[in-house]
Parts: structure tokens; C-alpha cells; sequence
């Protein structure tokens, strides 16, 4: 079985992390978001992974190749000279997703979306109900900033609408579908939207179907859904496999470090914290609902909430960092800074505190 995840986006409102690296490398629960998707389709008999990139496709390899060694998949890599959109890219890739598949159909996925993927149980329904393309589908209270899917009782999707004005149902695309082998003949080789062109026409024709998804889900696209994906991601973890997460003294809620990270005596961590690998969080720190990404040192006594701080950086003594603060990758906070919902892009020295939110460090 084949699968072609987009991992061609610039991950613009995930600055400054995608000032780094591409959005589906950036480190989701210490390992690179695409890989979680990855690990999914492996164990759901996925054998050969197409990523359709638009840039940076070194970065890309070089921070999945040990992921895709360890899961023994193959990863083949279907390059755009130009960003050809989440439907041209499937067009690029005809020959890769065609060739060599007795399945006749295909996964997609867009690289940034976080659940339990339904991957076998969306190979079934798309057996049983004979259409073109399923899609998996969320209930959220507030689709108005997603592709809303109306399906009827047969599951079929009659209406597919981007960003809604009006309420038309609370039901919005999650961005994983199986698509035949036929969708791509409805695909032109130029730039093309799978959401606005190739889906209402689908649903127009009645070859959409939508398969209501039972599980959490968020796109972690941009820092606040980040988070809250994680807390979702590391509740999930707790229970399915709480072996996974870090418990006992200093550990508050669900926690995640990596066994190479170093946590010094006397520190609060948790809940929804994840600590990537070599970092080091010296003795009296607190550390809640926030993600630290790999590489990083924390000196003592500093308070961190709801924040995501990049890889390499170097937090000082008694640092506040909250509220939403985004910091790139190699950023050094002085001692007794404070951070209030600030953005600070890679390798800045912040010697002040900055305390209205919003503002970006340049
Ligand atoms: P923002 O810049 O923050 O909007 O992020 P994004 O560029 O990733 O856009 P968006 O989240 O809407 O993209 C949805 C999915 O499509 C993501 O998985 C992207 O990587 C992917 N994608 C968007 N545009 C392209 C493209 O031109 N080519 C490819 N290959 N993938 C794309």
C-alpha cells in the first residue's frame, strides 16, 4: 500500500520554528511531526511513503532518514520546482502512486494534522462503499476556519465548503483521505487545490464519502494548536500506553522527556510538557503545558507556561517565559528576563524583558 503525505507547505504561521526547518520536521512529542504519520501507515501496512516536496528536500531527508530506517519504509521523494498546491502535487506523483499498486488506491495526508489515525478502518469503509475518495472528517464547535464537509445518511458528501460564512454543519475536513487510483485523472498537472477544486466536484459527482473520525484531532499549524495538540496528543499516550510517559517525583500530569535529557533535582515538570533529547534543566525549575525543543539548557529557577522554546537555546536564572511565547532556534535569555507572550526569532540574545504580548523580537 502506498501513501503521499504534503509536506510541501512553508509552514508560514509556524514561524519562527519553520525558520529552521521545514513544518513537518519540526519536533512534535520529540520526533518530527511527518514521522508520527509515518509510524501510523507502517503499522497499517504502508510499504512505500511518497513525500511531495516543494523545498528544502535535504533538511527534509537528513531528519527522517534514522525514523524511516527504524520503521522500514521506503521514502521516495516526488519534487516541485513550484508549489503545485495539496491536489497538483498527487498529479506530479501519477507514475510513483500508479506504479506497482495492486491496491488501486492511495493515502493522503496533510503533514501537519495529529490524531489516531484511522488508517484500516478508512480502508475498509472505502472498499465497502465503492466511491472515488473517502475523507476522514472532525466535529469541532467552530468549523468556521476549516473546509466543512455536509455529507447525507449514506455517508456520501453532498457539499464541500472552505471557510463557511454561514453555519452549514459542524463537521470540517481533517486532511486524511483515500483516494483511487481514478482520482487523478480529475487532478491537472499545474497548481490545483484538492479543498476548492478537486473535492466539490467530487461531491457534485457523489464519489466522496466521509468517515467521522472517533478520536482527538488538531492541526498543529501554528503555535496555540500546537499545544493544544500536544496536551491531547500526551492524554491520548496516557492511555494507550502510559509506560511511555515520565511519573514520580518532580513529574506532575503527562509529562514526556527524553531519556537523554537531564532533569536536575528539585524541578516541577508537567502537566503537558514535552523535553526533547540533550537538554538540561537545571535544580528549582518549573516547567508547565509547554514544549522544549531539542538541545536546550534551562539554568535554575525559571518558570516556564505555555510556551515553546526552539532548539539550542540557553535560558538563564530566575527567567519567566509565558503566555504564548515562541522562541526560534539558538536564542539566549539573560538571567531574570521575562517573556510575556513574546515571538523572538532565531539566534537573538534577549538581555530585557519584553512584556507586551504579541510583539515579535527581530
Ligand atoms: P502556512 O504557511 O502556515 O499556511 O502552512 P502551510 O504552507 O503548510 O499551509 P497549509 O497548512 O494550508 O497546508 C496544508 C498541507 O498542504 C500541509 O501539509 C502543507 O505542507 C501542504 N502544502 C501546501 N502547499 C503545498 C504545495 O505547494 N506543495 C506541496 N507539496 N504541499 C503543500
Amino acid at each position: 500500500m502506498k501513501a503521499l503525505i504534503l509536506v510541501g507547505g512553508f509552514g508560514t504561521r509556524l514561524r519562527p520554528l519553520t525558520f529552521s526547518c521545514p513544518k513537518p520536521c519540526v519536533e512534535f512529542a520529540n520526533k518530527p511531526i511527518v514521522c508520527h504519520q509515518i509510524e501510523a501507515l507502517v503499522k497499517a501496512g504502508v510499504t512505500e511513503v511518497i513525500l511531495a516536496i516543494n523545498y528544502q528536500p535535504e533538511t527534509m531527508r537528513e531528519s527522517i532518514e534514522r525514523y524511516c530506517e527504524e520503521y522500514g519504509v521506503s521514502i521516495v521523494c516526488s519534487q516541485e520546482t513550484s508549489p503545485m498546491g495539496t491536489a497538483g502535487p498527487l498529479a506530479l506523483a501519477r507514475e510513483l502512486l500508479t506504479k506497482d499498486n495492486p491496491e488501486g488506491c492511495f493515502f493522503v495526508l496533510n503533514s501537519d494534522v495529529i490524531c489516531e489515525y484511522p488508517f484500516e478502518e478508512m480502508y475498509e469503509f472505502h472498499k465497502s462503499h465503492g466511491k472515488e475518495g473517502t475523507i476522514v472528517v472532525f466535529p469541532v464547535d467552530d468549523p468556521s476556519k476549516y473546509g466543512v464537509v455536509v455529507s447525507n445518511e449514506q455517508k456520501e458528501v453532498v457539499s464541500f465548503v472552505e471557510k463557511p460564512k454561514k453555519f452549514i454543519s459542524n463537521k470540517i475536513n481533517a486532511g486524511i483521505y483515500l483516494l483511487s487510483n481514478s482520482v487523478l485523472d480529475r487532478i491537472p498537472l499545474k497548481p490545483t487545490s484538492i479543498e476548492r477544486e478537486t473535492f466539490p466536484l467530487m461531491a457534485e459527482d457523489g464519489q466522496l464519502c466521509s468517515l467521522t473520525l472517533k478520536s482527538f484531532w488538531m492541526d498543529i499549524g501554528q503555535p496555540r494548536d500546537f499545544l493544544t495538540g500536544m496536551e491531547l496528543y500526551l492524554e491520548s499516550l496516557a492511555q494507550k500506553s502510559p509506560e511511555s510517559l515520565n511519573k514520580g517525583e518532580g513529574y506532575l500530569g503527562n509529562v514526556l522527556v527524553d531519556p537523554s535529557a537531564e532533569i536536575e533535582e528539585g524541578c516541577l515538570i508537567g502537566p503537558n510538557v514535552t523535553i526533547a533529547a540533550n537538554c538540561k534543566v537545571a535544580a528549582g525549575t518549573r516547567i508547565a503545558n509547554s514544549c522544549i525543543l531539542e538541545g536546550t539548557t534551562i539554568a535554575g529557577n525559571s518558570w516556564i507556561n505555555g510556551s515553546i522554546i526552539g532548539w539550542k537555546n540557553k535560558v538563564g536564572r530566575w527567567v519567566r517565559i509565558e503566555s504564548l511565547s515562541v522562541l526560534g532556534e539558538d536564542v539566549h535569555v539573560k538571567d531574570e528576563v521575562c517573556l510575556n507572550g513574546i515571538i523572538v526569532l532565531p539566534h537573538k540574545e534577549i538581555k530585557e524583558s519584553e512584556l507586551v504580548q504579541g510583539k515579535i523580537v527581530l
